[in-house]
């Protein structure tokens, strides 16, 4: 099969992470070139999660020097032997998770959590070698990818094919946090039209949760976030009710505007641990469903048993249930019919050599989502 492969290594900027609690540092580095089964990627657009906050913290990954990054799209350079799927010139988006069709989970229709191509915590190639190195210095990244480098050799079964007309920012977003929050409306809770709904916290993740319910007819959509700025965010996705925990008391609110019963479907966006609880309990006793969606360093807090054991459902989730080739196209597919209004979540944008600034300018009340341009 032919290949446009270059046995090239090339030079060029990377955002790396040296160490837990150390600043990030733009680095030259040396980006090999793809092997079989792998493409060599050329970054045009990255943005920052919340979860990139984390990886700087050692969560989930404990590995460095690592390069950062897990949101962005790019173009293909190039190929390694017995790539079919993509080839040179095709816009990517990176994924962290893959969808083989073929394994058990795959055809289980019950999870996005491909068994062939899983969440990789390594931070290495599925064959545990790396690509990225620095000063001769092996260099770890973030799951599969490592989307704050100007290059990332990324395996084939990590990418999906978008059409080059796409917004690449708006291509960015849906890459993690939005399509998280979306697919665990819509993949996840699968809600029902008429449906309520609670998500705390609104970031890109808790915005998508609000799109993906008001997309699914849900009716009653309620955002709890300490930022006030939010509520204009949050409407212009749908929501309908916007409670500031700070200024009241959030726990009664929630039922009063549940008709005292409680929401069906809850989600938990903040990553603040002490929050899950207060989400599962914040749904209908018997058959109210909760989507544990934030994450981070702290430990989970206690969950009240007795709230649990009424018949209430937790499900942990990643990406929303989203699977990168079914689902995730078909976001690509709404990215480009300009169905949802991704311009509201764009608020700041830096070059890559200006990383350590989006770190400050997320603690903004105003910010939403970063956009990194390469
Ligand atoms: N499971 C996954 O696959 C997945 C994917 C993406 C992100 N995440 C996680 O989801 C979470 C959200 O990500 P994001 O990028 O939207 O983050 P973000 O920082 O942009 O948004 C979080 C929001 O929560 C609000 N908040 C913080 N503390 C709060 C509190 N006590 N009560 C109410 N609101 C509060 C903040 O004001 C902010 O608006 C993070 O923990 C992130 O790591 C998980
Ligand atoms: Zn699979
Ligand atoms: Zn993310």
């Amino acid at each position: 099969m032919a290949t446009s492969s270059s046995s090239r290594v090339i030079t060029c900027k990377a955002a790396v992470c040296w160490g837990i609690g150390e600043s990030v540092k733009i680095e030259e580095i040396q980006v090999e070139a793809p092997k079989e089964s792998e493409v060599r990627v050329k970054m045009l657009c990255a943005s920052l999660c919340h979860t990139d906050i984390s990886s700087t913290r050692g969560f989930p990954q404990t590995n460095f020097p690592q390069v950062l990054g897990h949101e962005g799209v790019g173009v293909v350079e190039s190929v390694g032997e017995n790539v079919s799927t993509v080839k040179a010139g095709d816009v990517v988006i990176p994924t962290y998770i893959g969808e083989c069709g073929e394994c058990e989970n795959c055809v289980s229709g019950k999870s996005n959590l491909c068994l062939r191509y899983p969440l990789s915590l390594t931070g290495l190639m599925p064959d545990n070698t790396s690509r990225m190195s620095v000063g001769g210095h092996k260099l770890y990244h973030v799951f599969s990818c490592a989307t704050w480098s100007e290059y990332a050799v990324i395996h084939s079964g990590y990418l999906v094919k978008v059409d080059p007309t796409i917004d690449l920012a708006h291509a960015s977003f849906i890459s993690c946090g939005f399509s998280t929050g979306f697919g665990a409306a819509w993949k996840e809770a699968r809600l029902e039209t008429g449906s309520s709904v609670v998500v705390f916290g609104l970031g890109a993740v808790g915005l998508g949760v609000i799109s993906g319910a008001k997309m699914l007819g849900a009716t009653n959509i309620i955002g709890v976030d300490i930022n006030n700025m939010k509520k204009a965010k949050g409407e212009v996705f749908g929501m309908t009710h916007f409670i500031n925990p700070s200024e009241c008391e959030s726990e009664k609110l929630i039922k009063d505007l549940s008709g005292g019963m409680g929401v069906d479907y809850s989600f938990e966006c903040t990553g603040v641990a002490s929050l899950l609880s207060q989400a599962i309990e914040a749904t209908k006793v018997g058959k109210g469903k909760t989507i544990a969606i934030g994450t981070g360093t702290e430990a989970l807090g206690p969950i009240n048993f007795a709230a649990l054991m009424m018949g209430r459902t937790v499900k942990g989730s990643i990406f929303g249930g989203i699977k990168p080739m079914s689902d995730l196209s078909i976001l690509a597919q709404k990215c480009l019919k300009k169905e949802i209004p991704f311009d509201e979540l764009f608020t700041h944008q830096l070059p890559l050599q200006d990383i350590n600034k989006a770190f400050e300018l997320s603690k903004q009340p105003d910010c939403v989502k970063i956009v990194i341009k390469m």
